[in-house]
């Protein structure tokens, strides 16, 4: 217990004179004043990862172990399997990465871990490990919260200041956000059922696209990206999704329903055995493919149009950053990229290894906080998971209140590129 203490006391006067080196709440990216080497973990869902990243967003070491493997085999991620994978690799990911660095643990100045939102019984893992490391070595204990990881890791990459854009798509989230600061996110939509990783996941698995060689060691969203390249995306139509509900909230319940409404349809008209995979695979997953970009870009473009009206970014410095496992489909970031042209953004899109969960995000996440002077727990003890978190204050409800009718850009051009 003295021990305990001693560390939470040298933890919070640590924070405090890092603070006080810091001086400003916020900093750019780029200014490089005060230097630090973070060590990440992240164990949020089915990944656990490591990383050790300095302020100048060098990737001073790394290892991350999947799980995929065994949660395709188990046709979905099932908790209790994800907590005991985590505990029996998180030792191994973390001193993986410490050698990868060539550091010990004494040479990082803080130690940055996911604790929300994500699995209970996954982030429990992670929260404790990187609490013991943290009391063991006496370093501050910064908890991060994934999307917040998810939307800033662009700036580890890129010189993208604030404010920005941001769409964050993966197996577990869909979101639109204005990121104002490393801690302030205005959240314009969510989706209200799946995410679109999520539909990809069951799509594909309803495909049983697993029992073609070519796609078996792959998620769902990568195997359907690549068999749409052979498909039609105009062969099978999906209807418009909330076209009615003028607001930037998202849905995929529909369109997976869809998918598989067919799929059945195709196996019953074509006899389809249960190992078997019905003939016109790659127009489902095309035509599936282009309903999600559709979506999404849709979605895009009515915040775009309601920043526009609040003067929520600077018109000489809009960017849009596009993050999360979806992001490194291709075919959206094309899609998205059209509206970025026609509406006068950038596109960011970080590189498909950091748009997936891993160690290095929480790092830079912690970078940031610990150069901003902010989020570094001061009681080690008071920081515990949740399991549910929305990413900062949420404005939806306003974005529905201006009822914005857009004149949408044609799906002829979208799908021109
Ligand atoms: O961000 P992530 O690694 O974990 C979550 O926080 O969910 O995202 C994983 C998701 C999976 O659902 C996977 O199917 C999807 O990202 N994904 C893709 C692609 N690669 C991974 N979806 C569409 N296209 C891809 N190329
Ligand atoms: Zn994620």
């Amino acid at each position: 217990m003295l021990t305990f203490l001693r560390s939470v006391r040298k933890c919070a006067s640590v924070c405090e004179s890092a603070r006080k080196k810091i001086g400003v709440k916020h900093r750019t990216a780029h200014s490089r004043t005060n230097q630090c080497k973070i060590l990440g973990i992240e164990t949020s869902c089915d990944d656990t990862g490591c990383a050790i990243v300095d302020d100048s967003g060098n990737i001073l070491g790394e290892a991350l172990n999947s799980q995929q493997e065994i949660h395709l085999n188990h046709g979905g991620i099932v908790p209790p399997v994800a907590r005991d994978l985590h505990l029996k690799n998180i030792e191994h990911v973390v001193q993986s990465a410490l050698k990868n660095a060539n550091m010990k643990l004494e040479d990082v100045d803080a130690i940055a871990t996911t604790v929300k939102p994500g699995l209970s019984l996954s982030l429990l893992v992670g929260m404790k490990y990187g609490k013991k490391l943290a009391l063991e070595s006496q370093k501050p204990f910064i908890p991060i919260h994934h999307m917040e990881a998810h939307a800033l890791t662009i700036r580890m990459v890129q010189k993208v200041e604030f404010p920005f854009l941001v769409l964050l798509i993966s197996g577990g989230h869909c979101l639109l956000a204005v990121a104002r600061n490393v801690d302030d996110f205005l959240l314009l939509g969510k989706s209200r059922d799946d995410a679109p990783g999520e539909a990809f996941d069951k799509v594909a698995r309803r495909l049983k696209l697993r029992n073609r060689p070519n796609f078996c060691n792959m998620s769902g969203g990568a195997a359907i990206e690549l068999a749409a390249q052979q498909g039609d995306p105009l062969s099978l139509p999906f209807p418009a999704v909330m076209s009615h509900h003028r607001d930037c909230d998202f849905s995929f319940a529909g369109l997976k329903n869809k998918a598989r409404r067919h799929i059945i349809d195709q196996e019953e008209n074509f006899g389809v055995g249960e190992d078997g995979i019905i003939p016109g695979v790659h127009d489902v997953c095309a035509s599936f493919l282009l309903a999600v970009a559709k979506h999404l870009c849709r979605r895009v473009e009515r915040a775009m149009e309601y920043i526009e009206l609040k003067c929520l970014l600077p018109p000489s410095n809009r960017v849009l950053v596009v993050s999360g496992g979806v992001a490194s489909n291709k075919y959206i970031a094309r899609m998205l990229g059209v509206v970025c042209r026609e509406m006068k953004y950038k596109l960011a899109i970080p590189p498909p290894k950091l748009c997936t969960d891993n160690g290095v995000m929480i790092a830079w996440n912690g970078v940031e906080k610990w150069r901003a002077g902010i989020g570094i727990a001061q009681n080690i003890d008071e920081v515990d998971i949740e399991a549910k978190c929305i990413l900062g204050k949420d404005i939806s409800l306003d974005v529905a209140k201006e009822d914005l009718k857009c004149d949408w850009i044609k799906e002829k051009i979208l799908l021109a590129g």
